[in-house]
Formats: structure tokens, sequence, C-alpha cells
């Protein structure tokens, strides 16, 4: 048993993990052959997904080099999954070397690459802990040994929240980790949608796998950001937010919307 009270044994290799999907189609090598027929399996009913997971990364990176470059120095980044280069914070630290960035994460193996990899640093943690308890997150010691919610921190919820059903209430969600936060703050979130195609059949992948993919329309993507305010360009397909190089060819059938917002007061 670890000190936050895992074993070993949870990590499942006989079902696909959302984490290890990702690592999959984004050519990372952590991951089992559950996770690689789950991720070829999808890619055959949504070809545009290999494309999709790269622009959504990309999107990731523009947005956090947005926020610490405005000046922003914390960064909550709940769904980090498995290490990939570039980590968030590296992007952070190319900005700026005194970010701080607490990762957070359901998944074992992911917490257990992520120590690997980052092992107990001061600016850096590591926490185990799930989405649906937002109040867990905000109050773990390891997150706030990091994150000081007197000050502004940028709360990363990217590519997972299609992971909620409409039952856990992803808007109250979003509300409780809203209320911890300082005005300043910002919400840097990605979300997929069947707006482009229809998608029944990738979410079916997601059927057999520990989480259940929901996908959901631009307007119920705009109104997780309740009580935020939304920066330019608003919530876009992840290509088009401030890109920086020229959108890849079949961006448009592209089914990530991402969207950067500011907490005002
Ligand atoms: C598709 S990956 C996204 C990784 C990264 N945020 C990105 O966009 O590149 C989704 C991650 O969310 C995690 N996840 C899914 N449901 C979660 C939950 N309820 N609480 C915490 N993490 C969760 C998965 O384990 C996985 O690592």
């Amino acid at each position: 048993m670890s000190q936050d009270g895992f074993r070993a044994g949870e990590i499942d290799t006989s079902r696909p993990h959302p984490a290890r999907i990702y690592d999959y189609l984004l050519g990372g090598k952590d991951h089992y052959e559950v996770d690689q027929q789950a991720g070829d399996r999808l890619a055959a009913v949504a070809p545009e997904v290999f494309i999709g997971v790269r622009a959504n990364r990309d999107f990731l990176r523009r947005a956090v080099q947005h926020i610490v470059g405005g000046g922003v120095r914390q960064i909550l980044d709940i769904g980090t999954g498995l290490p990939t280069s570039p980590n968030v914070h590296e992007i952070a630290h190319a900005v700026a070397p005194d970010v701080r960035v607490a990762y957070v994460d359901n998944d074992p193996i992911v917490k257990a690459h992520a120590d690997a990899l980052l092992g107990r640093t001061g600016e850096t943690s590591v926490v185990l802990a799930d989405l649906r308890d937002p109040r867990a997150i905000v109050d773990h010691p390891d997150v706030r040994r990091v994150i000081d919610f007197d000050e502004p921190v940028a709360v990363l919820l990217v590519a997972i929240f299609h992971f909620l059903t409409d039952a856990e209430q992803p808007a109250q969600v979003v509300a409780t980790l809203r209320d911890a936060l300082p005005a300043g703050s910002f919400l840097v979130l990605s979300h997929a949608t069947g707006d482009f195609a229809d998608r029944t059949e990738a979410q079916a992948v997601y059927r057999d796998a520990t989480a259940t993919m929901n996908l959901r329309s631009r307007a119920e993507v705009e109104r997780l950001f309740a009580g935020f305010e939304l920066v330019e360009p608003g919530v876009v397909q992840v290509p088009y937010w401030r890109p920086d190089t020229e959108p890849p060819t079949g961006s448009d059938t592209i089914g990530f919307y991402g969207g950067v917002a500011r907490k005002t007061d």
C-alpha cells in the first residue's frame, strides 16, 4: 500500500483506461494491449482522433503559455494524464521557472509514473484524487503544499470532463472549484463533442473502459464556464484557440472544444 492508500493491484490491465488509451493515441509507451485495441477501435470509427489528441495537447500548451505569460504562478492540473513531453510544468517553467504545479489524477498508474518523473520537489506535487470529489482536491495536503488559494490559480480540466456523466453534476463540480479560487484565477477546459460527426460508435468504445465518454454540445461546454469570463475567442474547436501555427489539415473535423476563462470577482 502506498502513502496515498492505493495498491499496485488496483492497476487494472484487463480493461482499457482513459489515460492509457490517450497515451497510445499520442504515440506514448505507457499502455497495455487492451488500451491499444481500444485506441485502434476508436480510430476506426473516428479517424480524426489522432490529430484530435495532438491538437488538444497543443491547445493545453498555448493556454498555459498564455496564462503564465500573464503572471499566474500556480497551476492545478486535474486529469493530468500520463507524462507526455512537454509536461505542464515544463511548458510553464519555460515561461517562468517559479511556477508551482499540483498534478491530480484518479488513475494510480498516472500517479506512479508522475512520481517517478518528478520525485518530491518543492514546486510540484502529484495527488491521487477524483474530480467527482472536488472538495477533497482543494483540501488535499499535497495540493495545499504547492497551491496557495489566496493567490491566482490556473485550474486545468483538459480532456477530463467528458468522463463525468450528467448524474455526476459537472456544473456543481466546476462551481466547487470556482468558489475556492480568488479573482484573477483561470479555468482551462477542453471537452469531447459529437457536434461535428455522429460519434455514437466512438462512445461505445468506452463502454468497457474504466470511465464512460459523455459527449457535450458547444452550448453545454460553454455552460461549464459559468461564473468565469471567457477570453477571446471563447469556446472553439481546440486548433482554433489562439493558434500559433497553421491549424492542421482536417481541423474542422476535430471533436474537441476548448476555452480559457478568467474569474473576475
Ligand atoms: C484524456 S486524458 C487527458 C490528459 C491531459 N489533461 C491532456 O489533456 O493532455 C484524461 C485523464 O483524466 C483522468 N481522469 C478521468 N476521470 C477522472 C476523474 N474522475 N478524476 C480524476 N482524473 C480523472 C484519466 O485518468 C486521464 O489521465
